[in-house]
């Protein structure tokens, strides 16, 4: 079986791990506050805040911008249910606007006619490591005054012309073990806003800047030196990791050439697409549905995913809270997409069988 995720862990950071559990200190430590340092030195943020998932990290963003009861944000309908569920958290309203087909990103175009006195932020996903149009989105921001909460849970090291995902207003990454990298489950804000910064630390950890003094309502969302001590090291991989995802990306672009029905990802100029997910698009032109080529994949062993079957609006937990727009790309691509493994072990040669076999029973 290839399988269409697999997280690297070398011995280095079983070393890590079990320095921490030898330390005594296993909670949130030193560790973690190096792990924030490095991650905000690689992303080039002045400041970084470790929190235990990327969907803590989306939670607390929001909070930390005052986003609540009343307000609204705007967001894409096809992106995993953390996303909008952090805007639910808050007590505020999501408001979808649909994306562009070529990168599966909210399209810019459809955020402005969506805006009303009760916008307070625009939540673009960098789907699949590809990032959303962020000049666009910031350009709206600046007009309309909205912070930006970008969700790069799975763009750890994209570019949009020469700046890192979550480098913008404010970015939200996802280190759960499928991701480009890992530190088990985990999360990280970024920003460059002191002040913000200085907010989220007091939400992730009891409302608390000093011990057993409680200057608002928080949560526990703390990592732990465990998790971060694998951050650390995986951080030094990870640019060797995306890399080899790149480098297996393209090897299956050029293989999956000219298979009528099946269009490669697009890599739009000036970006950086990290994939996370190498995702093809399977059209009414193919030789076969989606769920039969799923099915002959399957047969061969050949790890693979529809990520996500079913947009945001139309999942029953979000029946009644959002208005009855239309969203006919995100709909349309919840039925095409598929997704095939380029993780970094992918090899060579099973890069050639994927395609092979698809070519086989393409055409
Ligand atoms: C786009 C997106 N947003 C948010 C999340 C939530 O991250 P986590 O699973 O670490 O809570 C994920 C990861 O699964 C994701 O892919």
């Amino acid at each position: 079986m290839i399988p269409i995720a697999k997280p690297l862990i070398g011995q280095e950071e079983i070393e890590g791990v079990m320095n921490v559990l030898r330390s005594g200190t296993i909670a949130e430590g030193p560790r973690v506050k190096e792990f924030e340092d490095a991650f905000r030195a690689y992303v080039g943020t002045d400041q970084a805040v470790a929190v235990n998932s990327g969907t803590a990290a989306l939670h607390v963003a929001l909070l930390a911008r005052g986003i609540g009861s009343g307000d609204e944000v705007i967001t894409t309908p096809f992106t995993f249910i953390a996303t909008a569920n952090s805007i639910l958290f808050t007590g505020a309203k999501p408001v979808f606007a649909d994306i562009e087909a070529e990168t599966f990103n909210i399209d810019p175009a459809g955020i402005k006619n969506r805006i009303t006195e009760n916008t307070k932020a625009i939540l673009p996903v960098d789907l699949y490591g590809h990032p959303a149009d962020m000049k666009a989105i910031m350009d709206l921001a600046e007009d309309y005054n909205l912070a930006v909460i970008e969700d790069a849970c799975q763009a750890h090291g994209a570019l949009y012309h020469g700046k890192k995902a979550g480098s913008f207003d404010v970015g939200c990454f996802s280190f759960y073990p499928t991701k480009n990298m890992t530190t088990s489950e985990g999360g990280m804000i970024t920003c460059g806003d002191g002040e913000f910064a200085e907010k989220a630390r007091m939400l992730k950890s009891h409302g608390s800047k000093v011990r057993y003094y409680h200057e608002m309502l928080g949560f526990n969302l703390r990592m732990t030196d465990i998790s971060a001590a694998i951050g650390l090291v995986q951080l030094k991989k990870v640019e060797a990791f995306n890399e080899a995802r790149i480098k297996n990306s393209m090897l299956m672009s050029e293989k999956l050439k000219d298979i009528p029905g099946v269009v490669t990802p697009v890599v739009k100029p000036g970006c950086r697409h990290v994939f996370h997910q190498y995702t093809i698009r399977v059209t009414d032109e193919a030789a076969l549905t989606r769920d039969e080529l799923i099915q002959e994949l399957n047969h061969a062993c050949i790890g693979n995913s529809v990520y996500y079957p079913l947009p945001i609006h139309r999942q029953p937990s979000f029946e009644g809270l959002v208005n009855g727009d239309a969203y006919p790309v995100a709909e349309r691509m919840s039925r095409e997409v598929l997704s095939l493994p380029v993780h970094p072990s992918v090899t060579g040669d099973e890069i050639q069988f994927i395609a092979d076999t698809l070519r086989v029973v393409l055409t």
